[in-house]
């Protein structure tokens, strides 16, 4: 008797579909379905500095619809005419199919990520990573770029608890440090410098991130603060999947204190970061990070509600009174009103300020001199007026017919979203009850860059 043909696995098709199971050496754009990464990565081939639109799936998850990456769409492009037979007329197969589309999009966003980083150049890592954005002279002026000012922030902020945990010590015990996306130490270091070489002595720091060449500059910046080498663990791994690595899952429930500087973004859900990190601290234990945040990737075309309208979280309508507005297909709204999920007692910029913000910065970060950022401003500052929708890639057209002073090896669209979705993802993993939500504030005079901190 002839034997039926076997079934395909639904994860292995669409796992396979986005390349996501081809050997690490292979680029996504290789290894994936063609017309699914077009789809996913529309501007690769596009002049600079449109080219630099990075991949969809790098998208904050709660900004998908906005973009139109519904799994409808993405079930148009899989053209597996067996696996749409069975889609169509299996409800489990329907349900295998969306909850493996759902996970594909999550794990390309992280692999996307980890691509973006491991193609920096020696040039790049030295410059824009590795070494620590330091103050500098520039005149008489001395300039303190803001994610300096973060770090300081942060350390000043985490350093009651440090060296409270440190002196409630016993001998031979350590006070054990976790910094997620450590780079080349920017964050730590500030911490560790703040505190006595006794206080030093009784340090256990566990430092993640994806890049070798800032883990072994951190690793030398804290031996040269007088850690020895015991004191430090170093894990070259995705802060996506960080219990995956034996060397971190020792440490389960036994850590004093975690910490980060704009590293969390880049991963696409953030919510299994914060399990991870809830299950990696000690009861008590402190989580104390900044990140970037804005309103600015929820969709391609940005409306600007009106005064006094409340928008909601993914601006996907805004309501205000008796009136409410649904935004459109590949639409969403901002809010005039002040950024949700700040500290009452402190300032907060509006999500229009910081919209406007991170697209100015991106003008400078992909090149283009002041004169060029003010041109935006003034373009920003029209359609506002008019209420029109904002499309920063079509902004981005218009430069490329100039030529940037360099060009920038990074691509936008990262997984910045805003505090309220950050304190949202804290609560759902156990950090804290509803009534008492992480305190959460801006670090430095940028709307974009703002601060959290909670206890387990
Ligand atoms: C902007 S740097 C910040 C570094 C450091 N915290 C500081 O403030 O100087 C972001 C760091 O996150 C790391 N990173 C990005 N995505 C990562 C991932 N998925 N897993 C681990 N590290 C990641 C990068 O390699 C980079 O070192």
């Amino acid at each position: 008797m002839p034997q039926p043909p076997r079934r395909k696995n639904v994860r292995t098709v669409v796992f396979k579909a986005f390349g996501l199971r081809a050997p690490r050496g292979k680029t996504l754009g290789e290894a994936s379905h063609r017309e699914l990464h077009r789809f996913l990565n529309p501007y690769e081939h596009a002049r600079y500095p449109t080219r630099m639109a990075g991949d969809k799936t790098k998208l904050p998850m709660e900004f998908r619809r906005g973009w139109s990456l519904t799994l409808e769409k993405i079930l148009n492009i899989l053209n597996d005419r067996e696996l749409a037979k069975r889609v169509a007329t299996d409800p489990n197969t329907r349900t295998e199919f969306k909850k493996a589309l759902q996970e594909a999009l999550f794990e390309r966003g992280i692999r996307a990520y980890e691509e973006e980083w491991a193609h920096l150049k020696g040039k790049d890592i030295a410059e824009r990573v590795v070494g620590r954005a330091q103050p500098q002279k520039i005149g008489k002026k001395t300039v303190k770029p803001t994610p300096w000012l973060a770090n300081e922030f942060n350390a000043r902020l985490a350093l009651l608890d440090v060296r409270k945990g440190i002196s409630k010590l016993k001998k031979g015990q350590y006070y054990t440090i976790l910094d997620i996306g450590a780079g080349a130490g920017g964050t730590i270091l500030p911490i560790v410098e703040r505190l006595s070489p006794q206080e030093r002595s009784k340090l256990r720091i566990l430092l993640v991130d994806i890049m070798s060449a800032g883990l072994k500059e951190a690793k030398e910046a804290l031996k040269k603060l007088g850690l020895s080498e015991n004191q430090i663990i170093t894990v070259r791994g995705n802060i996506a999947t960080m219990l995956r690595y034996e060397k971190l899952k020792q440490y389960l429930g036994k850590i004093d204190l975690v910490t980060s500087g704009a590293a969390i973004h880049h991963t696409p859900d953030v919510t299994p970061i914060f399990k991870a990190v809830y299950n990696l601290l000690k009861r008590g234990g402190v989580f104390c990070f900044w990140d970037w945040g804005h309103a600015a990737w929820r969709a391609p075309n940005l409306k600007v509600a009106p005064k006094g309208a409340k928008v909601d979280k993914t601006g996907q309508y805004w309501e205000k009174g008796l009136h409410e507005k649904e935004a459109g297909p590949e639409e969403a709204f901002i809010s005039r009103g002040r950024t949700r999920g700040i500290h009452p007692a402190y300032w907060a910029p509006t999500e229009l300020q910081g919209v406007k913000m991170m697209f100015k910065i991106w003008i400078s970060l992909l090149g283009y001199p002041k004169g060029e950022q003010q041109r935006f401003v003034k373009w920003f500052d029209e359609r506002v007026k008019k209420g029109a929708p904002i499309n920063f890639l079509e902004y981005l057209k218009r430069l490329e017919k100039k030529k940037p002073e360099f060009e920038s090896p990074f691509l936008f669209w990262e997984g910045h979203k805003p505090p309220e979705l950050y304190q949202d993802a804290l609560m759902k993993v156990g950090f804290i009850s509803e009534r008492k939500r992480p305190f959460t504030i801006y670090s430095t005079e940028s709307p974009l860059l703002y601060q959290i901190k909670i206890r387990k």
